[in-house]
């Protein structure tokens, strides 16, 4: 049987830094779902399609194929046989990767994918739904929160590092824009699932939070 641990939680809150350092403490593979949303907000984009015109997208969806590939460096994702991994990140795509993900036709192809992931090895998966509805059986499962505030400074950091020109206001309002986004549509919302475990990373280091997670995890998968 395959081990699963699920970490949701909103935009900015750490989870991919941190669910790839707690993948690599306990050898398991780390799946970062955002990535497979972003790559078909990308096809859309790329496309000339609205992002939150459900049709358009829809119509295209067909079209993409999208595949992961897990190296040493993490994981890579592909569109078409394409290397995307790097172009996924621009913060227009995170807005259109939040807008394809209102869409139930998108979600239903993707966590397909994940689902399918999560069965052949021990997995640990990032998203929104992870816990909630992609892996309701999961050995484990964190909601990862921080302040806002906290949150739009840490990406903000991040964007930047890659060489992203931009500023606080504008990535705070994009993830103003994406919390809402993420948590009101209607079907599988970012939501804790009653039996998460609650982090709020705010005043946390990372390697606090890696450690406390790594704990968590062992404590939880030593019981299966
Ligand atoms: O984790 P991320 O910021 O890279 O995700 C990009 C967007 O994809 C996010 O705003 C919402 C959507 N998403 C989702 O709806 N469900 C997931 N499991 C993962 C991401």
């Amino acid at each position: 049987m395959s081990l699963n641990i699920a970490i949701d939680g909103p935009a900015g809150a750490g989870k991919s830094t941190i669910a790839k350092a707690v993948a690599a403490k306990l050898g398991f593979i780390y799946i970062d779902t955002g990535a497979m949303y972003r790559a078909v907000g990308l096809g859309a984009v790329r496309r000339g399609i609205d992002s939150s015109d459900a049709e358009g997208v829809i119509s295209i969806l067909d079209d993409l194929t999208i595949t992961l590939k897990h190296t040493e460096a993490g994981q890579l994702i592909f569109l078409n046989g394409e290397d995307v991994s790097a172009e996924i990140r621009m913060p227009e795509i995170s807005v259109a990767a939040s807008n394809v993900a209102v869409i139930p036709a998108v979600r239903l192809k993707l966590v397909e994918l994940q689902r399918e992931l999560a069965q052949k090895d021990h997995v640990i998966m990032d998203g929104r739904d992870i816990g909630t509805y992609v892996l309701p059986n999961a050995q484990l499962k964190i909601f990862l929160t921080a302040d806002p505030k906290a949150r739009a400074e840490r990406r903000l950091l991040e964007l930047l590092e890659k060489g992203v020109n931009t500023t606080f206001d504008e990535v705070y309002e994009d993830m103003l824009y994406r919390d809402k986004n993420d948590s009101g549509r209607e079907f599988a919302p970012l939501k804790p699932a009653e039996d998460s475990v609650m982090v709020d990373s705010t005043s946390m280091t990372l390697s606090e939070t890696i450690d406390h997670i790594t704990t968590l995890a062992r404590q939880a998968l030593e019981k299966n």
